[in-house]
């Protein structure tokens, strides 16, 4: 994956903004098959490779972080338990203004489209824009009857028993009878306060429950219980600032609506106010900016609203956002503090991360110690170094990110960081390709950091396929050595292993002795999946099954892989004629081996089990045998190279550019003039997507 996050660096923002605007709905279509339809249509590992794109583009692009981006849904459809509401007027969203210029052409269009003099005045509410939720609350004769979030706009989650429980919310409109419209649609925000936010996550954590990324999240997770007692117990809070549907009532602003609002018992945020030209609401968003950290509350920009009503009507919707109001967004919150220390993680590939860990500071309210520094080559950039004094920002659900190291401010003793080059756990040799940005330990199935992963892929159904065992049994099993490698799954009876699982909680001997037949069933495997459940780096399954093919038996490949290891040697020259396993594969393969611990895993493996020789496989049926197939722009699900060796195994031959004789374009996210010469040739075009069910992947 870490080749297409490199792509980001490269990106313009108007390309950054149309692949976060199509990573939103692809997401969103996931969510919905997994939440919904219980059926979901990729892998857990292809979709949370889409959420990490997604973080990673925003983290890059704060400022195109979309309404609805991924990260500011929680579970965003409903899970079985809520049932729909159709909003009555549907709940839009609001276009952005980031500079001033875009607010001079905001106000600027209101005039040209009302036609009004260049000059003429024009009035705006301006609200701070709050960081929560929204909700629409539907009153009957003053009475609210239900309640529902804003889901996709048109339809919501019912939450009437959940915002019944929120002290604020009226459960019936205060006043006189003859002030209450027949109906009206309450919108506003849900959302929790800064301070609740961080008790309410220290009593989590106390409990060793969820914890939650920011108060955002803490308030959607709060309002989408199940169970409203839950709901009840969490101090959340509202702002109610516009309506939809209305029948029998009428006002001339929204500055009076607000008043009515207030006077029905709800809460109006107390800095709503009224400008009267741009200059005017200019002020009015940097004084909120300047304000914004000592608010109670997350904003993230300002909300103005042409005042006149009879305006507001006139000006109407332009698609989903109205031509009477904009949101002139906030830049990231940002903060200084000292870079204490930089820490490298081991990932699950063993890729090494670099984490800043800072003197805590309070960025926008939130207290942040530590900060994202990306890789290697982020930390040369912009010379990042232990005791420096970095500005640091924070936007929405963002990891924090090191924006400028303050080069005035570095002591004098400082010295250029120096990234590893072992790994720190484990202290194998960390590698990094020449075209990656990412150094990986070499320590495989050995480095504890990795171990754990690596476990549950060596399990996981494409590989040894044993079930009963679960991640959280991984983890307590290697902790307390049990199974400190995949080697060890197929000793562990002989070890005294059933009766350690006895005394175990939760494990009775039926579990236990399940456990054990999937292990023992599983001791004769094929060499494509023996290989491919090792978790060699850049060895997906079709690369396995290359070279299973290539080598047809264990031993003769354990043979050549050691003999690779020399780049002269007609082993390693082999290796790389292999059709798609270039210098890069290779290198990790032979990496793998040079290890010595791996070999010893491989050798007990070969002790315990029956690796079968390789049977080439009829090809004939493939839907693409035969076919010459073209990649191009961004695969998610798998790489570009995997791609292509899963091609090719399956009969097609790939070709690196589009002509008449190309059968098939499959084309990711980002394709350019491949996609473009495949549609003048009218070759037939397909995504990734349509692609994995064509092959039946
Ligand atoms: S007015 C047509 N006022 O921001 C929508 N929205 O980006 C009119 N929001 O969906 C919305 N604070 O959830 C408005 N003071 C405020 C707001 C506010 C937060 C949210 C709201 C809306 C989103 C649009």
């Amino acid at each position: 994956m870490s080749k297409k996050k490199d792509d980001i660096d490269h990106l313009t923002e108007k390309e950054a903004a149309a692949e976060l605007k199509r990573l939103a709905s692809e997401i969103k279509l996931h969510d919905a098959a997994y939440y919904l339809s219980d059926a979901p249509t990729i892998t857990d590992a292809a979709y949370d490779a889409l959420r990490a794109r997604n973080t990673a583009l925003e983290a890059k692009f704060p400022r195109l972080i979309r309404d609805d981006s991924p990260n500011k849904r929680v579970g965003a459809t409903p899970t079985t338990g809520f049932s729909k509401v159709t909003h009555a007027v549907p709940m839009l969203s609001l276009g952005n203004a980031f500079t001033e210029e875009d607010v001079t052409e905001f106000i600027d269009r209101v005039r040209r489209f009302l036609s009004l003099p260049e000059d003429a005045q024009v009035e705006v509410t301006a609200e701070p824009k709050i960081d929560g939720l929204s909700f629409s609350a539907r009153y009957e004769d003053g009475r609210l009857v239900v309640a529902a979030t804003r889901g996709d706009g048109a339809e919501g989650e019912d939450i009437t028993e959940n915002i019944k429980t929120i002290g604020a919310m009226p459960l019936k409109l205060k006043g006189p009878r003859s002030n209450v419209p027949s109906v009206i649609e309450i919108r506003g925000e849900v959302f929790m306060t800064k301070k609740d936010f961080a008790k309410l996550n220290a009593a989590q954590a106390a409990k060793n429950a969820k914890v939650f990324a920011n108060p955002r999240n803490a308030a959607a997770g709060s309002l989408r219980q199940l169970d409203s007692k839950i709901t009840a117990s969490r101090p959340l809070r509202i702002y109610a600032y516009t309506w939809g549907a209305l029948e029998g009532m009428a006002w001339d602003t929204k500055m009076a609506f607000l008043e009515q609002l207030e006077a029905w018992g709800f809460p109006v945020n107390e800095r709503s106010k009224l400008c009267r030209s741009v200059p005017d609401m200019i002020a009015a968003y940097n004084k909120l900016g300047e304000d914004r950290a000592d608010l109670p509350y997350d904003i993230d920009g300002i909300v103005y609203a042409v005042n006149s009503l009879a305006w507001q009507k006139r000006l109407g919707f332009v698609s989903r956002s109205p031509r009477w109001a904009i949101a002139h967004k906030f830049s990231a919150e940002q903060a200084q503090t000292t870079l204490e220390r930089i820490e490298i993680q081991v990932g699950r590939t063993g890729a090494l991360t670099p984490v800043a860990h800072l003197t805590p500071v309070n960025v926008g309210g939130v207290m942040v110690a530590r900060a994202t520094l990306h890789n290697e080559d982020e930390i040369a950039r912009k010379d990042i170094r232990e005791g420096d004094t970095v500005v640091i920002q924070r936007a929405g659900d963002v990891i924090p990110q090191v924006v400028q190291v303050l080069a005035e401010k570095r002591p004098k003793s400082s010295m250029a960081y120096v990234f590893p080059e072992k790994c720190p756990v484990c202290k194998s040799l960390a590698i990094r390709e020449p075209d990656e940005a990412v150094r990986r330990c070499t320590g495989g199935l050995t480095c504890a950091a990795q171990a754990v992963e690596r476990i549950r892929h060596f399990v996981s159904r494409e590989a040894f396929d044993i079930e009963g065992l679960g991640e959280k049994h991984i983890e307590a099993f290697f902790e307390d050595g049990l199974i400190k490698s995949p080697a060890d799954l197929f000793t562990l009876a002989k070890r005294g292993g059933k009766a350690k699982l006895m005394e175990r909680e939760g494990w009775g001997e039926k579990s236990v002795d399940n456990l054990f037949q999937a292990i023992e069933r599983r001791r004769t495997v094929p060499l494509e999946r023996f290989i491919f459940a090792l978790g060699i780096r850049q060895v997906g399954q079709a690369t396995a099954r290359l070279l299973a093919h290539a080598y047809g038996s264990y031993e003769s490949w354990r043979k050549a892989m050691i003999a690779a290891r020399d780049e002269d040697s007609d082993a390693y020259r082999d290796l790389t004629n292999i059709e798609q396993i270039g210098p890069s594969v290779a290198t990790d393969v032979v990496a793998f081996f040079a290890e010595k611990h791996n070999r010893d895993i491989l050798d007990t493996l070969d002790k315990e089990l029956t690796i079968e020789p390789f049977e080439a496989p009829d090809v004939g049926d493939s839907p693409i045998a035969g076919k010459i197939v073209v990649f191009t722009g961004t695969l998610v699900a798998m790489g570009r190279s995997e791609a292509k060796a899963q091609a090719q195994a399956l009969g097609a031959k790939v070709a690196g550019s589009v002509s008449k004789k190309t059968d098939l374009v499959v084309a990711g996210p980002g394709a350019g003039s491949k996609l473009k010469e495949a549609e003048a040739l009218g070759v037939k075009v397909v995504t990734e997507e349509e692609y994995l069910a064509l092959i039946g992947g």
